[in-house]
C-alpha cells in the first residue's frame, strides 16, 4: 500500500481499533514500540505492516501532541513535520480573537499544515478556506478540521489564489505560515544549507510572496527572528519564556506596532513598545530584572519601565534592568537579588565565589559572547539552582553579578 493509501486507512473507521490498541498499549509501554505492534497485529490479524506501522506512529504523535500541548490529541491525524511546525493551540486561539475583534468572517488559510491555526479560527466563529500542499497532510487536514474547505493546492499558483482571493471581502485575512523547515533535509546539521528556517526568501512559500499578496490584509506567523518590514506590525509570543513565534499583520490589527504577547496557564500579558526613551541606571541597585525575551524581541522593555517607577537598563548595551525596590508582579519579570559585585579575572572570581559559599550556580549571560559551560568550569562551579551568576554588559566592558532568585529572599 503507498503512502496516500495508508493516510487513508489511517483516516477510515477500519483503522479505528488498530489505533485504540495502539495507544492504550503505548500508554502502558511508552518505550517500547514492539509492544504495541504486537498487540495491533493479535488484535487485527489480517493487518499489513504499513499499516501496523501507521497505527503505531499515530499513536506516538497523539502522545507527543498531548505531551507538548497538553491537549486531548485522541481523534487529531499527525505527521511528525506537520506537529513540529504545528501552531500552539493558546496561541493560535488569541490569533484567532484578534481576527474576529478586527471584523473578519472568512479567513483564507494558505498553508494549513495540519490544520492547528484552522481550527482555532473555526473555534473562533469565522469560515475557513485552507489550502494544503501536501496531499498527505491535506488528508488529515480535512479529518481534524471537518467545518474547513479544504484545497489540495499549490498557494503559489496564480490562478489559484486570484480565484481564491475573489471570495473574500476586503475584512476578510488572508493567513500564510510559511514552512520554514525541507522536510527533506538532513537533521541536526546547522548550516545554512540544512536551516533555511533563517532565511525568509527560503520559507515556502518565500516572504516575497507573503508580502506580494494582493489583499488587504495579510497576517503571517514567522520565525521569532525575523525582522518585519515597515507597515507591518507583529506580535511575538512567548510560552514558559522561549519566543515561539512572531505574528505579523499588514494591517492596523493591533494598538501598537510592535508588542509581546506572555502566555501564563490561564492569561496572556501584552505589553507593548512604547517609543517612550529608557532610562539608564547610574549603578546596579539591589535587583536585578530579566525581562521576557518576548519583551525584548518587541523593543517593549519601555512598557516595563513605565509600570515599574524607579527601574532602570544597566546599560544601553544590556538586557537587563535594575532597581532598588522589590520586584512588581505583572510585568514578565525574574528577578533577582543582588548579593555582591564580582570582580577581576576568573582566577579572583573564583576566590570571591569560594568566599561567598557558592558551589553551584546559573550563568546568565546572553549579553556577553561568553559560553555558560566553560564560565562554570573556570569558576569550579557545579550547574545548579540557588545562586545565579549574572554576566552583563555597562560601560563598554563585561561585569559579573552574584545574585539570587526573588523567591529564595527571606520573607
Ligand atoms: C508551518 S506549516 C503550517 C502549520 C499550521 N499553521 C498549523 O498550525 O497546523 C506549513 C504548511 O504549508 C505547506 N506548504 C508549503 N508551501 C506551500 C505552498 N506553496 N502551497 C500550499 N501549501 C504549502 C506545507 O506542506 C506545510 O504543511
Amino acid at each position: 500500500m503507498g503512502c496516500m493509501g495508508t493516510a487513508a486507512w489511517i483516516c477510515s473507521p477500519e483503522a479505528d481499533v488498530a489505533l485504540r490498541v495502539a495507544q492504550a498499549t503505548l500508554a502502558e509501554h511508552p518505550t517500547d514500540p514492539l509492544a504495541v505492534g504486537t498487540a495491533v497485529r493479535r488484535a487485527l490479524p489480517g493487518i499489513s505492516s504499513d499499516q501496523v506501522a501507521a497505527a503505531i506512529q499515530q499513536a506516538t504523535m497523539r502522545r507527543a501532541a498531548a505531551e507538548r500541548y497538553a491537549i486531548d490529541a485522541r481523534d487529531l491525524f499527525l505527521t511528525r513535520d506537520g506537529l513540529e511546525q504545528a501552531t500552539r493551540p493558546a496561541v493560535a486561539a488569541r490569533r484567532a480573537g484578534l481576527l474576529t475583534a478586527a471584523g473578519a468572517q472568512t479567513v483564507l488559510d494558505l498553508t494549513a499544515g495540519l490544520g492547528f491555526d484552522t481550527r482555532a479560527f473555526l473555534e473562533a466563529g469565522l469560515d475557513v478556506v485552507c489550502v494544503e500542499r501536501d496531499p498527505t497532510t491535506a488528508r488529515f487536514l480535512a479529518h481534524n478540521a471537518p467545518r474547513a474547505d479544504v484545497i489540495v493546492g499549490d498557494a503559489t499558483d496564480a490562478r489559484l489564489l486570484a480565484d481564491l482571493l475573489g471570495r473574500l471581502d476586503e475584512d476578510d485575512v488572508v493567513f500564510v505560515d510559511p514552512a520554514r523547515r525541507d522536510p527533506l533535509a538532513p537533521r541536526g546539521i546547522t548550516s545554512m544549507r540544512a536551516r533555511p528556517e533563517r532565511d525568509p526568501e527560503r520559507w515556502s512559500p518565500p516572504w516575497a510572496y507573503v508580502a506580494a499578496i494582493p489583499h488587504p490584509r495579510v497576517a503571517a506567523k514567522v520565525a521569532p527572528s525575523f525582522r518585519p518590514p515597515v507597515g507591518w506590525q507583529a506580535e511575538w509570543a512567548s510560552v514558559q519564556r522561549t519566543v515561539v513565534e512572531c505574528a505579523v499583520y499588514s494591517w492596523p490589527a493591533l494598538p501598537v506596532a510592535s508588542q509581546a504577547a506572555i502566555f501564563g496557564d490561564d492569561d496572556v500579558l501584552v505589553l507593548g513598545a512604547t517609543g517612550d526613551d529608557v532610562p539608564v541606571a547610574s549603578a546596579v541597585a539591589t535587583w536585578l530584572h530579566e525581562p521576557d525575551p518576548a519583551v525584548l524581541r518587541a523593543g517593549a522593555v519601555s512598557a516595563v519601565i513605565d509600570g515599574s517607577p524607579g527601574m532602570a537598563m544597566v546599560d544601553v548595551d544590556s538586557t537587563w534592568l535594575t532597581s532598588s525596590t522589590a520586584p512588581p508582579a505583572g510585568l514578565g519579570l525574574r528577578s533577582y537579588r543582588v548579593i555582591a559585585e564580582i570582580l577581576g579575572d576568573r582566577k579572583h572570581q573564583r576566590r570571591d565565589l569560594e568566599r561567598h559559599g557558592v558551589t553551584r550556580a546559573v550563568v546568565k549571560c546572553r549579553d556577553t559572547a561568553d559560553d555558560p559551560v566553560s564560565v562554570l568550569r573556570t569558576l569550579g562551579l557545579l550547574e545548579g539552582p540557588g545562586h545565579v551568576l549574572v554576566m552583563t554588559r555597562r560601560a563598554g566592558r563585561t561585569v559579573s553579578y552574584l545574585a539570587e532568585p526573588a523567591s529564595q529572599r527571606p520573607a
